[in-house]
């Protein structure tokens, strides 16, 4: 059987390595990884090939950065050249990137099957353009591989039937288990000289938050505030980091003197100084689940979340963008009041196990097409 799989964007990579290796193992699967070059720079993408163990993709459609609707067209004009001369038996796609939605609908097109890791996430927010990624790649895939029970509920509603549907854990976190000891071994708390359990960690990309002057400064306001409790460190990503030097004048950036802006961190730093933060503040979508299965303090800086299993059984706090209300919360979390949770079923470290066993089932029953 040929599988190709696709990787664009930072958060792909650590949900293809398991997978990866979990194809290697096993015999009879030829598997090739095609990078779509969404991100293209090392700390955004080169890093985690090395550190993840993931081979380099020998194929590397180069689209870089554009506009959703040129970036989506370039990797679908791309893609197809590269499934009519590999011919793959299936096609694996993860999350709910841009490249994500443009090849499977390449290769539904091409009559080629297709199998969506963490399927059936829905924030109802379709201002969000990873909610229409996923409601495109779920609404015409074959396969759909989920993370928690409420995904399923959300696919049978949109008419999926419930036997194409595997509830199979998370991928992310089979990463997260295999290198946390690994991570233990960085030196990133003594680079940012502070000590376990005593320091804020941040992150911020989503446009929503990063990409209006008014909507970012509600989020630095708090920022200045909390960092005379504990040190922040904050990796920047490239979108913010464009943005905040737009946005706010040397002046105002000299005001955080206890944030440490840094560049994006590779894997193996941000996993280690993840799991010894008091708090972790951020809107993305990994770190919600990442921070619930070590069992860190999750505060999240949006107005929904298409993972609620974070909130209901983990330690994810959604608490808005206003800035008062980060506050507060992050104050409580630092004076010690901190929710706890549990790890959800089969986040365990063998999710893409099942999923690689789920797939040569169905392939040997020839059923990988709906
Ligand atoms: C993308 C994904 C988002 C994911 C995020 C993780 C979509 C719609 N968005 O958003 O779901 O959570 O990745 O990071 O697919 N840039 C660089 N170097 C890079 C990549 C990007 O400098 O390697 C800069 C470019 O100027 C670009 C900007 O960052 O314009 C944003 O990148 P883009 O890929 O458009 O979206 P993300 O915000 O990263």
């Amino acid at each position: 059987m040929k599988i190709i799989s696709v990787v664009g964007a930072r958060p792909n990579f650590m949900k293809i390595a398991p997978l990866a290796h979990a194809m290697r193992r096993v015999n009879g699967i030829e598997h090739v990884i095609v990078h779509t070059g969404q991100h293209y720079d090392e700390k955004m993408s080169g890093s985690f090939f090395k550190q993840l163990g993931i081979p380099r993709p020998k194929i590397n459609l180069e689209v870089g950065s554009g506009s959703h609707a040129k970036q989506t067209a370039e990797v679908m004009a791309r893609f197809e050249t590269i499934l009519l001369k590999h011919k793959p038996d299936l096609v694996i796609v993860v999350g709910d990137v841009n490249s994500t939605m443009a090849c499977t609908i390449v290769a539904k097109k091409l009559w080629i099957p297709v199998a969506h890791v963490e399927a059936g996430l829905r924030s109802f927010d379709r201002k969000m353009p990873e909610e229409i990624n996923r409601l495109v790649t779920d609404c015409i895939c074959d396969i759909w591989f989920t993370t928690s029970p409420e995904a399923k509920k959300h696919l049978m509603k949109e008419g999926v039937p419930s036997s194409r549907i595997f509830f199979v854990g998370n991928v992310m976190i089979d990463t997260l288990f295999a290198n946390r000891k690994t991570a233990e071994q960085s030196d990133a708390l003594r680079r940012f000289k502070v000590y376990k359990r005593n320091y804020v960690l941040v992150t911020l990309h989503r446009p929503s938050n990063v990409d209006s002057r008014e909507s970012l400064l509600k989020i630095m306001k708090a920022l200045k505030i909390i960092q005379k409790k504990l040190p922040v460190i904050f990796p920047v990503h490239p979108r913010t980091h464009t943005n905040i030097k737009k946005f706010l004048s040397k002046r105002e950036l000299g005001e955080f003197s206890s944030v440490a802006f840094s560049e994006p961190l590779g894997y193996f730093d941000f996993l280690n100084l993840m799991q010894y933060a008091k708090v972790v503040l951020t809107d993305s979508g990994g770190i919600q689940e990442e921070t619930t299965a070590l069992g860190v303090a999750c505060l999240t800086l949006r107005k929904n979340t298409e993972r609620p299993i974070t909130i209901t059984q983990g330690t994810n706090i959604l608490v808005g963008t206003d800035t008062k209300r980060i506050i507060r919360e992050a104050e409580k979390v630092i004076n010690g009041k901190t929710k706890k949770g549990r790890c959800p079923k089969y986040w365990d470290g063998r999710a893409s196990e099942r999923i690689v066993k789920t797939i040569q089932l169905l392939n040997r029953k020839g059923k990988l097409s709906l």
